[in-house]
């Protein structure tokens, strides 16, 4: 999933002129705070250098697992149009540009973002190239989200990781109470960001939400760590990506996890394939979390016929049945 044609250009035009060493090191700095979930009251993209240092290195990858979220939740509920979204701590707009690509007739955006320095950078890229409403407020999404109405589509995307464990519960309650239809909340697809989607997941069920995606049912999660679900992209590397990392590999795995929750049900629940299907001569073995609440693996030989025709096609994070 490559960034769109505008974005990618806009992103290019910012990274035009910046001096290689400074890049290299606001990237390993960043990437460093990222590591190690570092919440020393700083914001990571706090700086210019830090803020191009993502748009170098991690809004490629942050794009593509949006986008793959959404189309999860797009397929949960086929008949979702969102008029309007509200993201919380939005970057460099990541989730405007994913929403209105699959979207494009979004009326309404409000995004709320702690930083100024990305804040500025998100509106330059947004100008102009899209139809919907956007306003980008300054504030922190723990204190400050009074006053802001109701949206179709609220979303957190790699937000949750930077806010104090203890705030977590308020924010996903505010978040719900501003939700009008369907919640969106993704995150670094590690253990601890599957432990902080679970806990977002029990609290939002608690509260009446009906789990689109991934989870196929709103009983306990199936898993037992070491074990976590999560789920992942390949993601083409620039060549300033590469530089800025001093990496030979033209693409990246992007790991995340995420979950989208409704007022409304799914209107049918398939299960998801929650690892990389193995495959072999005539057989292949795929990691289901089924609607029963189960999960685990499940062998599909040639004897399975059509079915097994199907489920040598799924890919890790797609439904099946
Ligand atoms: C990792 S970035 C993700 C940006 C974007 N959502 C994406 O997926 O690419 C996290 C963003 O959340 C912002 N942020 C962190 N804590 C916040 C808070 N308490 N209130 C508002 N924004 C916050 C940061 O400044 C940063 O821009």
């Amino acid at each position: 999933m490559e960034l769109p044609a505008p974005l990618r250009l806009g992103v290019n035009g910012l990274l035009e002129k910046v001096p290689l060493p400074a890049l290299k090191q606001a990237a390993k700095t960043l990437s460093e705070r990222y590591r190690a979930e570092l919440r020393d009251g700083r914001l990571h993209m706090g700086e210019e250098m830090a803020v191009k240092a993502y748009l170098a290195t991690r809004l490629p990858a942050t794009y593509a697992a949006v986008r793959a979220c959404l189309d999860a939740l797009a397929e949960a509920r086929p008949g979702f149009q969102p008029k309007s979204l509200l993201d919380i701590g939005a970057g460099p707009g990541t989730m405007l540009w994913a929403t209105t690509d699959l979207w494009p007739d979004l009326e309404r955006a409000v995004l709320v973002e702690a930083s100024a320095a990305v804040r500025k950078v998100g509106q330059s890229l947004a100008a102009g190239a899209t139809a919907a409403r956007t306003e980008w407020l300054a504030g922190d999404a723990t204190i400050d989200l009074d006053g802001i109405a109701p949206a179709d589509l609220v979303s957190a995307a790699y937000v949750l990781d930077e806010i104090a464990p203890a705030s977590l519960p308020k924010l996903v309650d505010r978040l719900w109470r501003l939700t009008g239809d369907t919640l969106l909340i993704v995150e670094p697809g590690t253990p601890a960001g599957w432990q902080r989607i679970i806990a977002a997941r029990s609290q939002l069920i608690e509260a009446g939400a009906h789990v689109l995606a991934p989870c196929p049912h709103e009983a306990p999660c199936p898993l037992v760590p070491p074990d976590w679900c999560h789920f992942s992209r390949r993601v083409a590397r620039s060549r300033l990506h590469r530089l800025a990392k001093d990496a030979d590999v033209p693409w990246e795995d992007e790991k995340f996890i995420y979950l989208a929750a409704s007022r409304q049900p799914a209107p049918a629940r398939a299960a998801r394939v929650i690892a990389p299907p193995k495959t072999g001569s005539g057989k292949v073995v795929v990691k289901l979390c089924r609607p029963d609440g189960s999960a685990g693996e499940q062998l599909f030989s040639k004897r399975d016929g059509d079915v097994f025709k199907t489920a040598r096609r799924v890919d890790w994070g797609d439904t099946l049945g």
